[in-house]
């Protein structure tokens, strides 16, 4: 901490001078997380926060589909990512072509995409959701469509596992995320075994075997929002490893351990690029106007539901 100090005082300070506001993702290292972020939470909050900012410019700490739904909630601002690489897999996964041909086979039945995602395939969707509130919103569709099915895409687990938590039927795709598949059920039982008094907790990105096996399974800040309730003496949270430093300060009775996953490219975004992005205003991320317009109609609708 001591070593950044300087680093993150001069980004306050730009970032003040410049009406700028940095959106950080919860899995951003603590230095960033602590130091710099504005406002921290899930893909959810990031995208609330957002649509209701009022900086002219946005620092989005997080991957490039995060940049994206900003600058699709705030057509007029700037919004810049620190390293244009910082992608995701599940985003990777399909393109807009995929779910035209997806909408092709199942006429009448709603798109819900994930929000991690790219405006390209936001604009073929009717309606976002996360991971936060995507049974939710499968309902919510269903209702609204008068039909028992929906397409749940692009990840094939979180499907899978608000499948088990709903009666519509969900037609999913195979995306993955490159963190979260890697966690399987001998790990968990490997954790018990290990530490048989911790709780375990999981991203709904995880395979549901997993979550079977966890005692919680919730979002990034759903997660965190639990070990406040509940102050557990010992947890493991089965997700990205910054995740647990990050909350490690507000739940000082608990002892966070368990395996350490990294996702390259949440890492890419650091202090220094991130200063970098405040002083020479780059990298900027642009959304077509009419693709943002279809986009946002869909990000939209999941921002307007009541928590
Ligand atoms: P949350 O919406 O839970 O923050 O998840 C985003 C993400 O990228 C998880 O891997
Ligand atoms: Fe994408 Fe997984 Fe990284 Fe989240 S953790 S940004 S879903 S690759």
């Amino acid at each position: 901490w001591q070593l950044h100090a300087p680093l993150i005082a001069e980004i306050n300070r730009i970032k003040r001078e410049k009406n700028a506001v940095i959106l950080a993702h919860n899995y951003m290292a603590p230095e960033i997380f602590h130091g710099v972020g504005d406002y921290v939470g899930d893909s959810l909050g990031l995208a609330r926060e957002a649509a209701r900012s009022d900086a002219d410019i946005i620092i989005q700490a997080g991957v490039h589909f995060m940049a994206e739904t900003s600058k699709v909630l705030c057509p007029d601002k700037k919004v810049l990512i620190p390293d244009l690489k910082a992608g995701c897999s599940l985003a990777s996964s399909i393109t807009g072509a995929d779910v035209r041909l997806i909408k092709q086979r199942y006429p009448g039945i709603p798109v819900v995409t994930y929000v991690n995602t790219t405006a390209d395939v936001k604009a073929e969707t009717d309606v976002c959701c996360t991971s936060a509130n995507a049974v939710q919103v499968v309902e919510w569709a269903a209702k609204e469509w008068g039909v028992d099915k929906v397409i749940l895409i692009p990840d094939e687990f979180l499907a899978r596992n608000v499948a088990a938590q709903t009666d519509v039927k969900i037609i999913a795709w195979q995306g993955r995320c490159e963190v979260h598949e890697r966690f399987n059920a001998q790990d968990i039982a490997d954790m018990r075994q290990a530490w048989p008094d911790a709780q375990i907790l999981a991203h709904p990105e995880c395979p549901e075997e997993v979550l079977s096996a966890a005692d919680f399974a919730g979002s990034t800040a759903a997660m965190n929002d639990w070990v406040v309730d509940h102050q557990p003496k010992q947890v493991v949270l089965i997700t990205e490893c910054s995740m647990a430093s990050n909350i490690q300060a507000q739940s000082p009775g608990t002892q966070f351990i368990g395996p350490c996953m990294m996702c390259p490219h949440m890492k890419r975004i650091t202090l220094e690029n991130i200063l970098d992005a405040l002083v020479n205003e780059q990298f900027e991320v642009t959304v077509e106007p009419e693709l943002a317009e279809r986009a946002r109609l869909a990000v939209q609708r999941m921002i307007d539901m009541p928590p």
